[in-house]
């Protein structure tokens, strides 16, 4: 799995550490207000389980899984829900919780579904931000760390469904995706 990693951007060290920050900051910001906390499957997972944690308020957690994806290391512009959520979001602050924000167009499409559907509020904290990749407008509340345009795997974030459990974030290497 190592192997096939061209260069380490983020170190778990690293990662721990912002995580903690930001767990910080939103724990002064929602300590009032019982916020629900989305996790965008599959690959906000392990940002999702630790940031949660590092929030000592009172949260509701639940999953969303949305996919545009699919092997490609580019975005088809198409978003389909694969998994709605359980709890309704009317009258609700919305923390949607990211791996990384390429084009927005996931985001977008949140976005405006929870305003749809009447949350009070929509929030978005991202591990990674690319914002060379953007084609919608979408501005992240909070981000961990922005990231050059170029794929990057680990800590949640895979290629054709490997890597997410790599414990940070690396640059694969090009031939990996282009199968030589
Ligand atoms: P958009 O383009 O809608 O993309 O902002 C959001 C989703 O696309 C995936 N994505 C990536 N996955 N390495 C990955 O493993 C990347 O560099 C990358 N860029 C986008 C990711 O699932 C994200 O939630
Ligand atoms: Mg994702």
């Amino acid at each position: 799995m190592k192997e096939d990693i061209e260069k380490i951007l983020i170190e778990e060290e690293e990662i721990k550490e912002k995580t903690k920050e930001i767990g910080k900051r939103m724990t002064h910001e929602y300590k009032d207000s019982f916020p629900l906390v989305i996790g965008v499957l599959k690959g906000a997972m392990p940002f999702m389980a630790d940031l949660t944690r590092a929030i000592h308020a009172h949260l509701e957690i639940d999953f969303m899984d949305v996919s545009s994806y699919g092997d490609k290391t580019v975005s088809s512009g198409e978003v389909k829900i694969v998994k709605d959520l359980d709890s309704s979001v009317k009258d609700r602050d919305i923390i949607i919780v990211e791996d990384i924000i390429d084009s927005g167009l996931t985001l977008s499409y949140l976005v405006s579904l929870f305003h749809h559907r009447q949350a009070n509020s929509v929030k978005i904290v991202t591990l990674l931000d690319k914002p060379e990749g953007r084609r919608a407008d979408i501005v992240p509340d909070i981000v961990g760390f922005t990231v050059p345009d170029e794929f990057v795997v680990g800590f949640g974030l895979d290629y054709a469904e490997r890597y997410r459990n790599l414990p940070y974030i690396g640059i694969l290497k090009p031939e990996i995706y282009r199968g030589s």
